[in-house]
């Protein structure tokens, strides 16, 4: 097994700027080969989708492509890998069609740990049918969900549990195979979250137990699109609205009007670097994934632990990601300081670490930190010591 951060780094065009970038779970910088995917998609013929031209057949083949990936990032069919815009606009989509199979007095379950993108579509998709939503809380001590926190809202009338695989606030990392048994056992679906999770660990949609899925590739290395995917007999019986003409193929039936054929061939290319990420890696595509993922979640381990030991030995700073099992994403306050303020002073040092709550706003209001949330450190595959280094520097300066 073998990582190799420099490697990397050295694909990456904005990192040449010289700061020291920390906001990856806001967003990943982009590498040359998703770059050049992308332009090679744009400057080739393209046309629609089909077999007559060569344009409509490269079209064809960066669609093929794509979903091949894509279900190999995800340990699903390819048939059943969605394109849509966003991860929010797909659990929208979701929700909606979900919602037609409510009746009043069905339940819902969301987090208050969750990104407001999964818990304002089921929360509005319910209150259109007449269901009823229940919040599983966390505990803010430890930062977990625990399958005992889902388990005290399910009930016989509960269709569906909508949970993250990891917050990108604090980290965390439910045990989702539990929430999935628990949900099971009520009858209802399990639709999980996974856009902060793809980023740091080989996503496998049976093994988590999930119905649904979604995430997005501009959080692992490639351009701006959002990816659903689900069990293949689920997705067949879902009816979406769509246009007469277009196809009611899955999963054709689910992507509106005509997919951004160069972001496709760009998440395509996305994927193949995660396959490289350990460069001793062989096998299929997927077996690489998954041993690229263990050599970089042992990368982010140590630098996590060099970034805590250095949080914890500055002044005045409180980390809330606390919990057992939780990705290299760290939130922290400086006593005494706004977080925007703290944010801005590690600009001037050339370091970039945002403030907020970034959209998981229930999530900051239960640790205390109410809508304002607090500077958010999220590791990249790009991350080096170096960076660190410059961060925790930066932050004895800023906090003195
Ligand atoms: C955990 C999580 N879920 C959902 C989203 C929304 O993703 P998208 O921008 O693709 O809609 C984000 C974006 O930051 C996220 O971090």
């Amino acid at each position: 097994m073998s990582f190799d951060a420099a490697a990397l780094r050295a694909l990456i065009p904005a990192l040449k700027s010289g700061s020291a970038r920390f906001d990856a779970p806001g967003g990943t910088q982009t590498p040359l080969p998703v770059v050049d995917a992308i332009a090679a998609a744009l400057t080739a013929p393209l046309a629609n989708r089909g077999r007559a031209t060569e344009a409509e057949r490269n079209a064809d083949r960066i669609v093929v492509e794509a979903r091949a990936a894509l279900g190999d990032l995800l340990a699903t069919a390819p048939e059943t890998v969605v394109f849509g815009r966003s991860a929010t606009q797909l659990a929208y989509d979701l929700s909606r069609m979900l919602a037609k199979t409510w009746q009043p007095g069905d339940e819902v379950v969301v987090t208050r740990l969750d990104h407001d993108s999964n818990i304002r579509p089921w929360v509005q998709a319910a209150e259109a049918v007449g269901a009823t939503v229940r919040w599983a809380d966390f505990d803010p001590e430890s930062g977990e969900l625990r399958p005992e926190h889902i388990e005290a809202v399910l009930s016989p009338r509960t269709r569906l549990v909508a949970v993250t695989a990891a917050s990108n606030l604090i980290g965390t990392r439910p045990d989702l195979p539990a929430v999935a048994a628990l949900a099971h056992g009520v009858g209802a679906l399990l639709h999980v979250d996974a856009v902060h999770y793809a980023a740091h660990g080989a996503v496998d949609l049976a093994a988590l137990g999930a119905d649904t899925l979604v995430c997005s590739p501009y959080k692992f290395l490639g351009p701006h699109l959002g990816v659903l995917t689900g069990r293949a007999d689920l997705l067949e019986s879902l009816r979406p609205d769509k246009l007469l003409p277009s196809s009611d193929a899955v999963p054709e039936r689910f992507e509106l009007g005509t997919l951004p054929y160069e972001l496709l061939a760009g998440a395509r290319a996305a994927v193949d670097l995660l396959a490289e990420l350990d460069p001793l890696a062989r096998g299929s595509r997927r077996e690489r994934i998954v041993a690229s993922f263990a050599a970089l979640e042992i990368h982010e381990r140590t630098l996590r632990s060099r970034l805590e030991d250095g949080l914890a030995a500055l002044p005045g700073a409180t980390v809330y990601s606390r919990a057992a099992d939780r990705t290299p994403t760290l939130l922290f306050t400086v006593d005494g300081r706004e977080p925007a303020d703290v944010s801005r002073r590690l600009t001037e040092h050339g370091v970039h670490a945002p403030a907020g709550s970034f959209y998981a706003v229930a999530a900051s209001q239960r640790l205390g930190l109410g809508d304002g949330g607090g500077v958010r450190v999220g590791l990249a595959p790009y991350t080096d010591v170096e960076d660190v280094d410059r961060l925790l520097s930066a932050l004895a300066e800023v906090a003195a």
